[in-house]
């Protein structure tokens, strides 16, 4: 009887301690929903990390590795300082900016997105989610909060190029990829040894699951539904795959007086006709997918010579692989018939810079919409058919995302624009959830 009475105690006790923990918790929780990001603070440092790259027609040239790319890098390693974080570049060039927490046992949070841009893109893409990640943690400074969870923000390398940096840290960088040419024209490896990385090291930079608890970037929408539909804030359940493929047409260069025509082998006309069928396939079925070509180069590339030879890029986007796969294969059937009829020659290489679709997780998700709706704000949980870096940390740590309005849903252009008081919404936003997360709002 008494040994009864003392396990039912015993039990009881147990209970009791849980319950005042988690109460304490919450208590604690609330005890910073008071807590406000610094919204003049990230719009100043916006504007200030836009003076990197800016060329003569005000708008933004900061493409990886490039000079301005390097400049921008130190201003936001210099201002990561200010906020009180420990700075280091990992062997992948990822800049990491970390806060420790109370319990050293703990893995830690972490935050942040990209400072690279697209050439002659805009302000806001990538700068957003690292400006907000360092405003997190210099309002944790400034109100002497040490967090259980260490806090480390992260500007991930090359993202523009095929979220280069997200892929070292998920440890799915290939040495192919290093030999891949960026925007800057420096071969990626070549750009990570320039931006203090070490190639060779890769290793070094990858995490496994279970060693960060959980990942959070803050984006622009890049699109026009927050926009238009007046809502404040973006949940983003899923973020699609993108493939890219380099295309070379060989035709033969000819004089293009005397070459009647038909003896041509027209690459450019080849080209032409392959870019319209990349249209018709994409649009030919039902769903969200998209397809691009963007940059050609055309050879000699004299108006009385006939074009012998064409390099074109194609992009496929969708949230499954298994639609990108049937799609491509439907647009090399048509460049095979394409080839035959200009007497041409028509080679596909995949470019080895892929992201995965991904699903983000539904705990983070949770936690995001709960603290949009504890700040007051309206919110929308929304597919991303912009590739993002949290399409791979979302392989081996609980993921989410957080969307502000793009104005007129314009970007990857110098007229990309957010407003400040969306930016400092969707910061709040951020602040939150690492607090909610830290407290343990996640099951894992
Ligand atoms: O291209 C993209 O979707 C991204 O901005 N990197
Ligand atoms: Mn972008
Ligand atoms: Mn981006």
């Amino acid at each position: 009887m008494k040994k009864l009475a003392f396990i039912a105690l015993s039990i009881l006790s147990i209970i009791l301690i849980f319950l005042l923990c988690g109460s304490f918790a919450s208590q604690k929780g609330q005890q910073y929903s008071h807590l406000r990001v610094n919204s003049n603070r990230i719009e100043n440092r916006i504007m200030e990390l836009a003076e990197f790259g800016k060329n003569r027609h005000g708008r933004i040239d900061r493409v990886a590795f490039s000079e301005a790319d390097i400049l921008g890098r130190k201003y936001i390693m210099s201002i990561m300082q200010e906020a009180g974080l420990e700075v280091k570049i990992d062997a992948a060039g990822n800049i990491i900016g970390r806060r420790d927490g109370s319990d050293p046992n703990l893995p830690p949070i972490l935050t942040g997105s990209h400072i690279d841009s697209v050439p002659n893109g805009g302000k806001y893409d990538g700068a957003l989610g690292v400006v907000a990640a360092i405003e997190c943690a210099q309002v944790l400074k400034e109100n002497a909060i040490v967090t259980r969870h260490p806090l480390e923000i992260v500007v991930f390398t090359d993202e523009e190029g095929g979220l280069v940096g997200s892929r070292a840290m998920i440890g799915t960088l290939t040495p192919g990829a290093l030999k891949v040419k960026s925007h800057s024209g420096k071969r990626v490896g070549e750009g990570i040894s320039a931006i203090g990385g070490n190639p060779e090291k890769l290793a070094e930079a990858a995490r496994k699951r279970g060693d960060i608890k959980a990942f959070i970037e803050i984006h622009i929408e890049q699109g026009s539904i927050l926009y238009t539909k007046n809502i404040d804030i973006g949940i983003v359940e899923g973020i699609v795959g993108i493939n890219w493929w380099t295309v070379n047409i060989e035709g033969f260069s000819n004089h293009a007086g005397t070459t009647p025509m038909n003896m041509r082998q027209d690459a450019l006309l080849a080209a032409a006709h392959l870019i319209i069928a990349v249209n018709r396939v994409v649009t030919s079925e039902p769903g969200r997918q998209v397809g691009t070509v963007g940059r050609i180069r055309c050879e000699p590339g004299a108006p009385n010579v006939i074009p012998g030879h064409v390099v074109m890029s194609v992009e496929l986007r969708d949230l499954s692989e298994e639609k990108i796969i049937s799609l491509i294969k439907k647009i090399k059937e048509e460049a095979k018939t394409i080839a035959e009829k200009t007497n041409t020659k028509i080679n596909f290489q995949g470019i080895d810079a892929t992201a995965v679709p991904a699903p983000l997780d539904q705990g983070v998700q949770k936690c995001l919409i709960d603290s949009a709706k504890e700040l007051g704000f309206s919110s929308l949980v929304m597919p991303s058919g912009a590739g993002h870096d949290a399409q791979n940390m979302a392989r081996i740590a609980p993921t989410g995302m957080i969307f502000v309005p793009s104005v007129g849903g314009v970007s990857h252009s110098p007229k990309e624009y957010t407003r400040p008081e969306d930016m400092a919404k969707g910061a709040n936003v951020l602040l939150q959830a690492i607090l909610k997360i830290d407290q343990g709002t996640l099951s894992q």
